[in-house]
């Protein structure tokens, strides 16, 4: 069997930086016009390291786009009640078009309480139940912001899903899951989804065109398990300690990129992939929010 040895890199930063041009261009038109200027929100809890490098990339994009944004601090020992609370303020503060509160929270907070107490028009890394569920929609409100990233990298690539097979490998709330119905809905796509109590997964992932791995499991993705110029999109992202690396620390995704690359048409790397995406889908949802509110 023949290797393929030339593929091509999907710059999630290049395209990442392109769409938050276009979303400047559009608050500096919007401010010129005198029209509400977005603000996001964002509420984190405890001090967890990688949750504020995330947060604090999220802080310097609103920055960069010109948005006004607010950023609420709590102790990990905040109680649930207080932080819904909180959460119901920033529900009823006019001038706050989105927030989001920063995953994960510690062990005594139910993420799906809290998750549900966001106003689904405010809610912009669209988790709400209304927003999940809106990806059947013909009018989707708020799409879950990483898997929206996913498929505007597709999209600007020129990668056709529409009757291809698309495996996903792993079904979280905030990845695999609403990415396997967006491609299936709007992506017309055929989607087998993988979990943990998948026998076998190397079954399914070589029969992939588009595999799609979304699990915080480095090296899981094997050479063996990719079919020959398949599409892969690495969703991982793991922090991993280092005292080699400047920072301490790298982050790395669930493929094994070196061995795994030579066999794709088209990969993903991990930084510089889907992981810049994320903040980019998080600020067009912004964006949309502050439209749909103040037209
Ligand atoms: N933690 C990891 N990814 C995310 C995300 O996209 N949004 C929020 N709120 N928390 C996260």
């Amino acid at each position: 069997m023949t290797t393929t040895t030339t593929y091509t890199l999907i710059d999630g930063r290049k395209v990442s930086n392109d769409i938050k041009a276009e979303i400047a261009a559009k608050v500096a038109e919007r401010k010129n016009q005198n029209k509400k200027v977005p603000h996001l929100a964002i509420i984190l809890v405890g001090d967890d390291g990688a949750s504020q490098t995330y947060v604090d990339n999220k802080v310097k994009a609103c920055k960069a786009a010109g948005f006004h944004y607010t950023m609420m601090r709590f102790a990990d020992t905040i109680s649930e009640d207080k932080l819904m609370k909180h959460i119901d303020q920033v529900n009823r503060d006019e001038d706050v078009d989105g927030f989001i509160v920063q995953l994960p929270l510690p062990a005594h907070i139910s993420v799906e309480r809290i998750t549900e107490k966001i106003r689904p028009d405010k809610d912009v890394d669209g988790f709400t139940n209304r927003n999940f569920g809106s990806i059947f929609s013909k009018n989707p409100l708020l799409m879950p912001a990483t898997p929206y990233g996913v498929m505007e990298l597709l999209r600007r690539y020129n990668i056709d899903t529409e009757g291809k097979h698309c495996v996903v490998v792993g079904a979280s709330r905030i990845a695999g899951a609403p990415l396997s119905m967006m491609l299936t809905e709007q992506g017309r796509a055929t989607v087998t989804i993988c979990h943990k109590y998948t026998q076998d997964i190397t079954s399914y992932t070589r029969q992939a065109d588009i595999l799609l791995v979304a699990v915080g499991k480095p090296k899981l993705v094997t050479a063996d398990m990719v079919k020959e110029g398949a599409v892969v999109i690495d969703i991982g992202t793991t922090k991993v300690d280092d005292p080699s690396h400047k920072n301490g620390f790298y982050i790395t995704g669930d493929v094994d990129f070196k061995n795994v690359a030579p066999k794709t048409s088209f990969i993903t790397p991990v930084p510089g992939g889907v992981g810049p995406m994320t903040i980019a889908s998080l600020l067009l949802n912004t964006l949309k929010a502050t439209e749909l509110r103040h037209p």
